[in-house]
């Protein structure tokens, strides 16, 4: 069968690479792709929000099964839109997809479901934000932009000043948009964050092994907010008994809000979790994989994803066992551009690719890659690769991982230096 990828970013390089490796995908397209994924499968200039490119390619190319990676064709609705001309498409429809693209739709299903998260109110303009600021007690409070903002649009305050200033920037002066147009403003938890993703077909629930992003830019969690700047997998602070209740009360709940809900979810369930005294509770979710977690994640799955992706578009997952992984755990670290991330400086060569390549148990994985004139690999993007390593321990993971680090190099090039430290302090 052929298969297609939709994305660019490491996520789809590690959805392209283990694709690749099923005994049953031919030829694997990744839309638009990048270097890694030119290496390891087919890429196709097509881009991902022109759904009649997508359509017209996967016809013409036989594609028995498209693979969406980011939400944003999620949430215009590239499912629905393929599902609609008989390609088999792997994720949520766009209805299932605002758990991710409205973040008031999330916490109302939250609360419909009675699954545990921040305590929270929504406002559809920005002076009634302002006066729900003003009339409560100043504590920490978070304020959320309803819409996608590429993950920044979460504000995590200390006080009411920061918070009224917070939705001035997003309802006011737009900042992100539309997307801030309506607004959450919830309690602020306290907590280690953990993330626990599960692939549904809105029946059965196969839960992954857990894991762990680093949000933040720099070491210690200082600095901006970024799309992550490594993963680890799995994360001790979730325990197996742990996991059974988050299954039981948080993703059980889920599916079955969606079903009453008329949304009923597809694809990949991703609860962004905030595990505190009381337990874990949800901060948000995301309805694909995430980048990075999905690169150590498809790292240790030893099932085949083509299976498994096919079985839930065609709601079979109650025929796959359980899933099998590798027992090794794994680290991803994010090596980003010089100013990611604000704006990154582009097109350096990035030198020692091919030292990483012979290395057993290392995966280099791209995201912002691409080939210039003269032939030679270069940085394209913030984020530009996540180097990935196996250890047997995650201490030796994370050895093995900035080994490997060391290797590669181009002008301004860093990453965090603490990728599963805390995994270490648990
Ligand atoms: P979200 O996009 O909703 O996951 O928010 C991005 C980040 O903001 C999360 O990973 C948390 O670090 C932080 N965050 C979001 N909501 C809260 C909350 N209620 N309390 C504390 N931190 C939060
Ligand atoms: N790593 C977080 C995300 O993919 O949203």
């Amino acid at each position: 069968m052929n298969v297609m990828v939709i994305g660019s970013g490491g996520r789809e390089h590690a959805l392209a690479w283990k694709l690749s490796q099923s005994p049953r995908a031919d030829r694997v397209f990744v839309a638009p792709g990048n270097v890694g994924t030119f290496y390891d499968a087919e890429n196709v200039p097509i881009d991902p929000m022109n759904f009649a490119d997508v359509i017209r390619f996967a016809k013409e190319n036989n594609v028995g099964l498209v693979a969406v990676g980011p939400e944003t064709p999620l949430c215009g609705g590239l499912v629905d839109a393929l599902s609609a001309e008989g390609i088999r498409a792997f994720g949520p429809s766009r209805a299932a997809a605002r758990l991710e693209g409205s973040k008031i739709f999330c916490k109302n299903a939250l609360k419909l479901g009675c699954i545990p998260t921040a305590e929270f109110a929504t406002f559809d303009n920005a002076q009634n934000a302002l006066n729900y600021l003003r009339e409560r007690e100043d504590k920490p409070i978070v304020v959320k932009a309803d819409g996608l903002a590429a993950g920044k649009g979460v504000c995590v305050c200390d006080n009411r000043e920061q918070a009224i200033q917070a939705v001035q920037e997003m309802a006011m002066d737009k900042k992100f948009g539309s997307a801030g147009e309506k607004l959450v403003i919830e309690e602020r938890l306290d907590g280690e964050e953990a993330s626990v993703l599960a692939i549904t077909d809105g029946k059965t629930i196969l839960t992954l092994p857990p894991c762990q992003d680093h949000k933040a830019a720099y070491d210690g969690d200082k600095g901006p907010n970024t799309g992550g700047m490594g993963a680890y997998c799995p994360a001790p602070v979730v325990s197996e008994e742990m996991l059974h209740w988050v299954e039981e009360n948080i993703l059980v709940r889920t599916v079955h809000v969606m079903n009453r809900l008329e949304s009923p979810f597809s694809g990949v369930l991703y609860a962004g979790l905030m595990i505190g005294r009381q337990g874990p509770k949800v901060l948000e979710f995301n309805t694909r994989f995430g980048d990075p977690e999905c690169q150590p994640l498809l790292m240790r799955l030893k099932t085949d994803l083509l299976t498994i992706m096919e079985a839930t578009v065609d709601r079979q997952l109650d025929k796959i066992g359980p899933l099998e992984w590798d027992p090794r755990p794994v680290v991803g670290v994010v090596m980003a551009s010089e100013g990611y991330p604000g704006k990154s400086a582009y097109g350096r060569p990035i030198r020692g690719l091919e030292d990483v390549a012979g290395m057993s148990d290392v995966k280099v994985f791209h995201s912002g890659t691409r080939v210039n004139d003269k032939g030679e690999i270069v940085n394209a993007g913030g984020r530009v690769l996540t180097v990935t390593a196996f250890g047997e321990s995650i201490a030796l993971a994370k050895k093995n991982a900035y080994e490997a680090v060391r290797k590669i190099r181009w002008e301004g090039a860093w990453c965090r230096h603490d990728i599963s430290d805390k995994a270490a302090q648990g």
